[in-house]
């Protein structure tokens, strides 16, 4: 197993949801590592168990959840805190994707794409909180560029992770005083489970990625960032050159860079743009 860079993190409580798969798996394997006490959050309980299997001496507890119920996050903060005392940082990850045209869009994906990504995270900050004011602690958003620039084919999922980044700028703002650590972490494409689980117009999961999964960037890579983020008390991690460019420059040309984000988008395989 490859040694990661201690990052500070020895004893510290994170809770990471969507811990099963992907980025949050790798935040997990990462934070086990530096012998933090980590917190799992997530639908299937048997993959966050064999995860932890790797880490014999750990502190790790596992919360079988599903973010987009309001009493299933206030379990699991419930649960945290019983088990050790508080919490130190809350990685708001759990996240679905979807791929369909607005005009096809069954109402019911943008509602599911909401309540996942940005209920999800509204309902854990909520009841996380009191604990992260008192440990003067971090709040992490994994998003994405969706959240700044519109991609198209993604309504739901542009949505909810601009709802996510007015819900955490504010959150900010609002406490500005009492030395939260607020930190909007958006990777580009990132190899994992996302693409596959994609909700399709009728909200059947799409079974198939229409990317290059091998070439993206890795899960473990957009882990060690996010965690170095949050060391460091960042605000805003982008982390690839395409998404800098993307935000920088749909501030300054944003109709020019709609239009290149329509073509790139376009080109993807069986993309339901004309
Ligand atoms: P993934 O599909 O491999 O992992 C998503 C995790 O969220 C899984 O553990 C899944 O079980 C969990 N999850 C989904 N719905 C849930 C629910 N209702 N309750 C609890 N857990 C739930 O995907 P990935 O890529 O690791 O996604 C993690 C985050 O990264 C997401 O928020 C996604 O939007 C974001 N992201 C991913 C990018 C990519 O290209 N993979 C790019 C930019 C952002």
């Amino acid at each position: 197993m490859q040694k990661i860079r201690d990052m500070g993190f020895e004893r510290k409580v994170v809770v990471v949801t969507g811990a099963s798969s992907g980025i949050g798996e790798a935040i997990c394997r990462q934070l086990l590592q530096q012998s933090a006490r980590v917190v799992m959050a997530a639908r299937n309980i048997s993959k966050m168990q064999q995860i932890a299997a790797d880490f014999e001496e750990a502190e790790v507890l596992i919360i079988e959840a599903d973010v987009s119920k309001k009493s299933d996050c206030e379990k699991i903060i419930h649960e945290t805190v019983g088990s050790f005392g508080g919490i130190d940082v809350l990685i708001n990850n759990a996240g679905i994707s979807m791929r369909a045209i607005f005009e096809n869009l069954d109402l019911n994906v943008i509602e599911q794409l909401m309540a996942v990504n940005y209920w999800g995270t509204v309902y854990c900050t909520h009841y996380a909180l009191p604990y992260l004011l008192k440990s003067k602690g971090s709040v992490v958003g994994v998003s994405s560029i969706a959240g700044f620039q519109g991609l198209p084919a993604r309504t739901g999922y542009s949505s909810s992770k601009f709802a996510m980044h007015g819900f955490l700028n504010t959150l900010r703002v609002e406490t500005m005083k009492q030395d939260l650590h607020v930190m909007i972490a958006c990777p580009g494409f990132t190899a994992s489970n996302i693409r596959n689980t994609a909700l399709t117009a009728d909200g059947k999961q799409q079974g198939d990625t229409p990317l290059e999964e091998g070439k993206l960037m890795t899960a473990e890579e957009v882990a060690r960032r996010i965690l170095s983020g949050i060391a460091r008390r960042k605000r805003t991690l982008i982390m690839t050159m395409q998404g800098k460019m993307t935000v920088f420059l749909g501030k300054l040309f944003p109709a020019w860079v709609d239009k290149m984000v329509y073509n790139h988008m376009k080109k993807e395989k069986n993309s339901p743009l004309k």
